[in-house]
């Protein structure tokens, strides 16, 4: 029976008990006494603990002072007042296991100096052992907890939605084949191309961009429902904000217009926010202390702050009048029509509002083809929270619940009427208003930690060119 190390930091084992740890080394110091300080991790929190191996231990010159970064341990000891700097337990160890070495210990590639984020995405299979890391794993995992607790404490009903699919929700034609096609040998077309339409046993099918279409479906059955899992975009981005293969949280809810929608995601990222300033005080301060000053400061600015709501038309004046004051210059010109790039995204939350932005009814041609278009009969309700630091963190909408209103837009926009036919069925049996967004967790998460590539907080990224690990 061991302990965990988050488990004696927390006071949860009286002082005198007799425990046992297991976990790896981070750091070894001999003193000149004959004794030698080990602090050990298991990851269970930020912080190691203290091991104290005194002289006497029958492998203490054969094993313990041979024992470097890396090393897994099992120690034994009593766990007493720490006298030490900055620490309040450690263990006066009776006795240390050497469960596993670590080979040679100078070529080890996660050694206790001080390493670049671009190096550690090369041993993306180590750096969870990094301080970085750890925390970083840490959050993410508080933060999917507080995803699933929100919304089931409002009754809210998980749904798993495919990633294999032949639907594109965005429309915008990024999406991985998914091919069990023999490519040595496959079905080619009248022009010699590869059939792709065969792609899945005789069908075409791609990897998911988003759950949306599947969850209205249960939307309109079981009224609040959520997905939350992987999706796929096959855009060639090589940014910090962008990944291959990112998660995504969408709600649905029947019955609701855009307005609910907002208030829904500005109480959700709320909620998301005051979770991990709750529940992970020492990893945030890690992350204060390290990677960015602000990031506690925002996090509670943000749970506090009231968002700030604004029509597309309204942002465009802004940024137009800051362009003509020549207050902001932009690398893309901004007029009524055009999409928001990030600049523009940054000048209004940073410099314009100080605060997160709802930017809502958006010119339906820069738009999916499911957003409810407006009585203007240009804008849609769309709506984009923009993050100061971040940029859009949250895409959603009204749905178009008017069959003969998405018959046009589908007509407008070329897309093949009958592959969204069990969609446009839902608006032909029972059909609701309603509306749902999708936050994107890897942003999230860089907002909580004030990491800067959106690579180093998904254990695994999947950029172009990058399926490594
Ligand atoms: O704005 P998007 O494309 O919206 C949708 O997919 C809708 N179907 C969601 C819905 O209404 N149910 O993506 C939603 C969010 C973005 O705001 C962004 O945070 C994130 O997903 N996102 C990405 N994150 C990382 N890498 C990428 N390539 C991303 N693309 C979008
Ligand atoms: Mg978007």
């Amino acid at each position: 029976c061991s302990h965990s190390i988050h488990d004696l930091l927390a006071g949860r084992v009286p002082f005198e008990s007799s425990v046992t740890v297991q976990g790896w080394i981070r750091t070894r110091r001999d003193s000149k006494a004959g004794l030698s300080f080990l602090h050990v991790s298991d990851g269970s929190c930020f912080a190691p603990i203290q091991v104290v191996a005194p002289a006497n231990l029958p492998n203490y010159t054969t094993e313990v002072v041979r024992l470097t970064t890396g090393c897994a341990v099992i120690a034994h000891g009593k766990l007493v007042p720490s006298q030490g700097k900055g620490q309040t337990h450690e263990i006066q160890a009776d006795r240390i296991e050497v469960v596993g070495w670590v080979e040679d210990p100078d070529t080890y590639p996660v050694s206790a100096k001080h390493h670049t984020f671009e190096y550690l995405r090369t041993v993306a299979h180590l750096r969870p052992r990094t301080n970085t890391f750890g925390a970083v794993a840490r959050v993410r995992h508080c933060l999917s907890m507080a995803v699933h607790r929100f919304f089931h404490e409002r009754g809210f009903f998980w749904v798993h939605t495919p990633i294999i699919t032949s639907s594109d929700c965005e429309g915008a034609g990024e999406m991985f084949k998914v091919s069990t096609l023999d490519l040595n040998n496959p079905p080619r077309d009248a022009q010699g191309q590869i059939d792709h339409s065969q792609d899945f046993f005789g069908k075409p099918a791609h990897l998911t961009v988003s759950g949306q279409l599947n969850v209205e479906a249960y939307c309109l059955a079981l009224s609040k429902v959520y997905t939350f899992g992987p999706t796929f975009r096959a855009e060639n981005s090589n940014t910090t904000r962008h990944l291959a293969e990112f998660w995504m949280i969408e709600p649905e809810v029947a019955f609701a217009d855009l307005a609910t929608n907002a208030d829904l995601a500005e109480e959700f990222l709320k909620y998301l926010f005051r979770a991990v300033l709750e529940e992970r005080a020492d990893d945030l301060a890690f992350f204060a202390d390290r990677i960015d000053k602000q990031c506690v400061n925002r996090l509670e600015t943000l749970t506090n702050a009231q968002f700030e709501r604004m029509d597309y038309a309204e942002a465009i004046r802004i940024l137009e009048d800051a362009q003509t004051r020549k207050s902001a210059s932009f690398e893309f010109p901004i007029h009524w029509g055009a999409d928001l790039q990030s600049e523009h995204e940054r000048y209004l939350t940073e410099t314009h509002v100080g605060r997160p932005v709802v930017v809502m009814n958006y010119p339906k041609q820069i738009k999916a083809f499911y957003m409810r278009l407006n009585d203007d009969g240009r804008t849609v309700a769309a709506m984009d929270v923009l993050a100061p630091g971040i940029g859009e963190i949250i895409g959603g909408s009204q749905r178009e619940e008017r069959l003969d209103v998405l018959d046009t837009r589908l007509e407008e926009l070329n897309l093949p009427k009958d592959e969204y036919w069990w969609y446009r069925d839902l608006r032909r049996y029972g059909t609701v208003p309603h509306a749902g967004f999708g936050l994107g967790f890897e942003r999230t998460i860089l907002y909580a930690t004030g990491m800067s590539n959106i690579r180093d907080v998904i254990p695994f990224p999947r950029t172009p060119g990058h399926a490594e690990f």
